[in-house]
């Protein structure tokens, strides 16, 4: 970057690298891909591609090297970068709390059942020999046994319990809630909420989007800045193992009561079943 136009980068003109002003802090197997895609969009906002990892991982690092794992922006541009551990790891809310009080905080949540089976399914995929899905969500590896709320793919679910170590730093106000389910259906409603939350016009609307009836999921169109239409990887929309209705049921009934409490403390009916 040119260090001849000082006055430039002064006025905000020349593009510069800054910590970031937004977080998607999760859920892991939320929808964390899809939100980041589309809402990079904007032409205000600009997000690192891959998952950094500096509260969690790199905090040692210091704040000038995850400085220089952002991409340059602007003056107004939003600068984002999403890590789902983020909203799960206990350090985390303090630390970015200290980094900056007025960060801004997104959250895509999934009904917990098929977010834990969507956790599944992406391990197995690396791991073939590992046990089927109810040997590990249950305790002595039977479904009569008590869920086993230590195995994480069962614990990252129990949302209301990482959100109230959220709110022990943030206000709620400044966390918006995206529905997983509704990105899938209705993504332009639920990235208009997002933007506005950020604080931007809304310009990511339903001209960007095309529901892909062979992927099953919504891809974007080819637009400004992007050369074609694409829809997300391979490793997103994965299909799941066929689970026992019983053991799905179980799994609901553990979730129940947490997720009463988390539609209660955000103000939101996700509407799980
Ligand atoms: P599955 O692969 O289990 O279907 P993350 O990006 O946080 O890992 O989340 C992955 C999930 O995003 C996928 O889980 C999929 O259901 C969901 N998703 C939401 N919108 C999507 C889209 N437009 N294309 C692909 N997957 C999408």
């Amino acid at each position: 970057q040119s260090p001849k136009y000082p006055f430039l980068r002064q006025q905000g003109l020349l593009p510069a690298r800054k910590l970031p002003n937004a977080l998607l802090i999760g859920v892991k197997k939320g929808g964390t891909r899809a939100l980041l895609e589309f809402i990079r969009l904007h032409p205000d906002v600009r997000a690192a591609g891959s998952e950094v990892h500096f509260f969690d991982r790199h905090y040692a690092k210091g704040y000038d090297w995850y400085r220089q794992n952002m991409p340059p922006t602007l003056e107004g541009q939003i600068t984002m970068e999403k890590t789902p551990s983020y909203f799960v790891m206990r350090e985390v809310p303090q630390r970015v709390y200290q980094m900056n009080p007025a960060m801004k905080l997104l959250v895509v949540v999934r009904d917990p059942v098929t977010r834990a089976i969507s956790d599944y399914t992406q391990v197995v995929s690396k791991n073939v020999s590992l046990p089927k899905f109810e040997d590990l969500a249950f305790r002595n590896g039977s479904q009569f046994g008590l869920v086993d709320t230590t195995w994480i793919p069962i614990k990252i679910g129990v949302y209301i319990r990482h959100l109230e170590r959220w709110l022990k730093y943030f206000p709620l106000k400044q966390i918006h809630f995206v529905s997983g389910e509704r990105l899938i259906v209705d993504p332009a409603a639920e990235i208009s909420n997002v933007q506005e939350f950020l604080g931007l016009k809304v310009i990511i609307s339903e001209k960007h989007f095309y529901f892909n009836t062979t992927k099953g999921f919504p891809c974007l169109k080819k637009s400004e800045g992007q050369s074609s239409h694409h829809c997300l990887g391979k490793t997103k929309g994965r299909s799941h193992p066929l689970i026992d209705n019983e053991v799905i049921e179980r799994l609901r009934e553990f979730y129940r009561p947490f997720n009463a409490r988390f539609y209660q403390v955000t103000g939101v009916n996700f509407g799980w079943p």
